[in-house]
């Protein structure tokens, strides 16, 4: 049985400028219709658009949040934004440790960890992404990995509330491959074990969601797995229609 009310959210990564919101509008038309969707929805367009995005939103079921943030409040760190930042240009979560970020900027478990208590710290929901590579994948240590991320990534003072993982096998990102329904199940599994450890008794609430090639055709199989509370969207969340088709597997 599984009480936890899931999560779609989209990340639309270093895609759209402000004509895009278009498509914002869009999706929370759709969702204001008469279908109650069994789950909440989010975009985390980027930084540049979240103010304007707010604005346009309000009052709609369309939640915002960031894609990644400093682990300080302030300072001198040119290019960066805060989480304090990011919450009062109107997100109510932020994306911190994806895949890109971690491969791109070499961010490591720790500052993934300080990162997630800075959104904490800022009322932020941490979005924390972990996953394996095709590599650790052949030589059967995805398991493995997924506990010293976990480890590493998600820090003290995590609970259901203000924090979220996601489960992104970094080969199945962008791809079009995904893993199989029993791949997915099993990875789950272990992060919900783990996350008891790390998180007691908040982990067996504490929302998991997939990322890597989830598309309207194999959301319901994707979604319906044991201990998958959703979705995180890269692609597919750019356009309404097509994001739409994912947040249907909750009708
Ligand atoms: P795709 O859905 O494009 O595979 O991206 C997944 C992702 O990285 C979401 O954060």
């Amino acid at each position: 049985m599984n009480t936890i009310r899931p999560l779609v959210a989209g990340n639309w990564k270093m895609n759209g400028l402000s004509v895009g919101l278009e498509q914002a509008k869009l999706l929370a038309n759709d969702l204001a219709g008469s279908q109650q969707y069994k789950c909440d929805v989010m975009l985390c367009p980027p930084a540049t658009l979240l103010a304007q995005a707010h604005w346009q939103l309000k009052g709609t079921k369309v939640a915002l949040g960031g894609q990644d943030c400093h682990s300080a409040v302030s300072g001198a760190h040119t290019g960066d934004i805060s989480a304090d930042m990011l919450k009062d240009a109107g997100a109510i979560a932020v994306i911190v440790g994806h895949s890109e970020r971690r491969t791109n900027h070499k961010e490591t478990d720790a500052q993934v960890s300080a990162k997630a208590t800075a959104a904490h710290n800022a009322g932020l929901v941490a979005i924390i992404c972990i996953g394996e590579t095709l590599d650790e994948r052949k030589g059967g240590k995805t398991l493995g990995v997924l506990t010293e991320q976990i480890k590493g990534s998600v820090p003290a003072g995590s609970t259901a509330s203000n924090s979220v993982i996601a489960y992104e096998p970094i080969w199945a990102i962008g791809t079009g491959l995904t893993p199989t329904t029993a791949e997915v199940a099993e990875a789950h599994a272990h992060i919900r074990a783990e996350l008891s450890k790390v998180m007691g008794s908040e982990g067996p609430a504490t929302r998991i969601l997939y990322g890597g090639s989830v598309k309207g055709s194999n959301a319901v199989e994707l979604m319906g797995v044991a201990n998958v509370n959703g979705a995180l969207v890269g692609g597919a969340s750019l356009k309404a229609e097509d994001f739409m088709g994912i947040i249907k597997a909750y009708a």
